[in-house]
């Protein structure tokens, strides 16, 4: 192992995760005007969650709209947990209505971005709290007038466009259970969920933008369609006027169902533990699960884990007759994903600050659409992921210096552990060494932050997603399920239950309780390896099944990935095994250059060389193959079982639908190590 470097970083210095000795604090004035202002804070508030969690829970549920309030806060037989029993409320009325009833109907709910259009400009709606309850309570009625019930599963599939949230927020409002569906997904893809939710109803669009060209949604659903013969309805939103086929008596336009349906629609009153929406993941093995989200412990769970990780300030009177301008929150991600659903809307529009969705893609028109949308609408909380993050470096700091983005004031990530590099990277040129990083670790399972910084109270490092927020007991225990020592690798587990946990997967209980719950006993297990350094923080390893043993050495992919990408050189890496005579498992690498750097085989031994320097021989890639791009899958998450294949030189067996760029298989096989 190398020596810790201590504050100097070159792009050609070691930045293991297992080596990271630097260290960022709040800054005072930061902390000053943050909820929570100190790390004493954050462990008093942690332990009193821990300790009597009825009791904390309660004082956040109380801060929300409840028709009825809770018998009992919290009923936990294992796996199965109940919160707010007794309890009814409705999440739609807590993103809208309540905020109309505290008199802020006319400010800003939903900010939205089109993709730009041929004048180069995109379209802006800004929508306030009595535009979407408008919005909303006309498309619920429109479909309560289709038949739509309260419990029935209604699919969405659409492009990232104001009636994407409005939709969603609709089936709150009226009870009905949403299964959103990301719109880059095929057509197999929506009849496989379609099938396993049993709907009987799509809301789409005719298509989307996305880097100048339309994507075909109804066609695809028109496909997925020809596959099952479930679906009674289609509702379709005109947004490209592109050509399609309207079915008679199946397909209905989204403006025609509203345009006779009333502004009015009260907010069904719903059981605390009622389903609020499923929501498919791909597993490992098999078809997507179903993750289940019920309402009133996920309103209450999102709506904190909001207000905390990114510090939210709603705009306020200043006392003189002017307003102190609040935050302006920006998360990239698309509704279609978990992050969307839980950090666009459902933990957002509760806590009063506008949130930003944009339709498109970060490279178009120019590499600088993030930094333009930041400048204009003062974005000053910013959500992404480390793969946005690692183009964005690729891409070079020249798109970011065009724009004035110095109204920034905290910046997330998730999705996958973000190497320091990145980290680094973005702290300096995106942070200007002021807004603090908080990398949240979660899942779709998990519903919101598990592990995260707050960015008032915690010290940061990069690479480590630092500590668990309010009420959520982690740890890394080995196979026994006994705690490992500090910084030794292990399975990351929750051992009590928290407002969000999923409640199953739809239609499987015996794969849920296989997948989470008989790992270790009486914990949640998460599928992420982990370890917990001498500060209480955490660093994911990357999913159990990413750690690869070498010679009988555990080695994380993650770890040898952040080797890789610390060479001048390396844009980007991904690490898998593959099976070797001699030590097992070998090393194989997937490596694209910075732009401009020519592929040779001299520099694929240096790069081979600067991991074994780093991070000792052990770790040395076997096989290095460069490539122009890794599989990606279009969430963003490295197609890990696509490489293992190709790396074993076995024929591709798995499903590769979910693969952002096909044609990248074919390229990856072609080149050779
Ligand atoms: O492996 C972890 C990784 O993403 C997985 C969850 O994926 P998904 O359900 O698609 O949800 C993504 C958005 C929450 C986790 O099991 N992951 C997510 N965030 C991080 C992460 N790995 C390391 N650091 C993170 N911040």
């Amino acid at each position: 192992m190398t020596q810790a470097k201590g504050a100097a970083e070159t792009s050609s210095t070691m930045e293991s995760i297992l080596d990271e000795h630097r260290h960022f604090p709040p800054s005072k004035v930061f902390s000053n005007g943050a909820h929570i202002k100190s790390i004493e804070q954050y462990e008093a508030m942690h332990k009193r969650s821990i300790d009597e969690p009825e009791t904390f829970w309660a004082e956040i549920a109380d801060q929300l709209h409840w028709f009825k309030k809770w018998d009992q806060v919290l009923d936990w037989r294992l796996p199965d947990a109940k919160w707010f029993v007794g309890g009814s409320t409705n999440i739609c009325y807590n993103c809208i209505d309540r905020q109309i009833d505290a008199g802020l109907g006319n400010h800003t709910a939903i900010i939205w971005e089109s993709e730009p259009l041929e004048n180069g400009q995109p379209e802006v709606r800004k929508l306030t709290y009595y535009d979407l309850r408008r919005e909303v309570s006309r498309f619920a009625n429109g479909l309560k007038k289709l038949g739509v019930q309260k419990g029935d599963v209604v699919t969405i599939y659409m492009p990232m466009i104001p009636e994407l949230a409005i939709a969603m927020l609709a089936c709150a409002r009226i009870g009905a259970v949403h299964s959103i569906i990301f719109g880059g997904f095929s057509a197999s893809a929506i009849r496989d969920r379609v099938e396993d939710g049993k709907s009987k109803i799509v809301i789409t669009a005719d298509g989307g933008w996305r880097r100048g060209k339309i994507v075909p949604l109804k066609d695809n659903v028109d496909e997925a369609l020809t596959l099952t013969d479930l679906v009674e309805t289609v509702v379709v939103y005109e947004r490209c006027k592109n050509n399609i086929v309207m079915a008679d008596g199946r397909d209905h336009w989204w403006h025609e169902v509203i345009s006779t349906a009333s502004e009015h629609c009260p907010a069904e009153e719903m059981a605390s533990e009622d389903l609020l929406f499923i929501l498919y993941t791909s597993g490992s093995t098999g078809k997507p699960k179903g993750i289940m989200h019920t309402t009133g412990g996920y309103m209450v769970y999102t709506y904190l884990t909001s207000r905390y990780t990114f510090d939210l300030h709603e705009t306020k009177p200043d006392g003189n007759g002017g307003a102190e301008n609040g935050d302006v929150y920006w998360c990239t991600a698309d509704i279609g994903w978990i992050t969307g659903h839980s950090y666009i809307i459902y933990g957002l529009l509760p806590n009063r600050v506008p949130t930003l969705m944009y339709e498109g893609a970060p490279d178009f028109p120019e590499k600088d659409r993030f930094w333009d949308i930041i400048e204009r609408h003062q974005v000053t909380k910013f959500y992404t992921a480390p793969t946005a993050i690692r183009a964005f470096m690729k891409w070079g700091r020249e798109w970011i210096d065009k724009h004035d983005i110095s109204s920034l004031k905290v910046l997330g990530t998730v999705g996958e552990p973000i190497n320091p590099e990145a980290w680094m990277w973005y702290h300096k040129v995106i942070g200007n060494e002021k807004c603090p990083i908080v990398d949240t670790w979660w899942q779709t399972e998990t519903g919101g932050h598990m592990l995260t910084p707050l960015p008032g109270a915690t010290t940061t490092t990069p690479g480590s997603c630092t500590r668990p927020f309010f009420g959520i007991d982690a740890a890394v225990v080995n196979s026994e399920g006994e705690e490992v020592s500090t910084n030794e690798g292990g399975i990351l587990v929750v051992r009590k239950p928290w407002p969000s946990m999923l409640r199953g997967i739809y239609g499987n209980r015996e794969r849920f309780l296989e997948t989470y719950w008989s790992k270790i006993e009486g914990c949640y297990t998460a599928g992420d390896g982990a370890r917990k350094d001498e500060n209480g923080n955490f660093w994911i390893m990357g999913r159990i099944d990413d750690v690869i043993v070498v010679a009988g050495h555990n080695l994380g992919t993650m770890e040898v990935e952040s080797a890789l990408v610390s060479h001048e050189a390396v844009a980007e890496a991904a690490v898998v095994g593959f099976p070797h005579d001699i030590k097992g498992t070998g090393i194989a690498a997937f490596v694209t250059l910075v732009g401009g750097i020519e592929e040779t085989d001299e520099l694929k031994a240096q790069v081979r060389n600067h991991v074994a320097k780093e991070l000792g021989p052990i770790s040395k890639p076997d096989k290095l193959r460069f490539t122009p791009a890794l599989p990606k899958t279009r969430s963003g998450k490295i197609m890990r079982r696509l490489l293992r294949d190709i790396a074993a030189g076995r024929e591709i067996t798995g499903d590769i639908t979910t693969l952002e760029d096909k044609s990248i298989v074919e390229k990856l096989q072609q080149n050779s190590d």
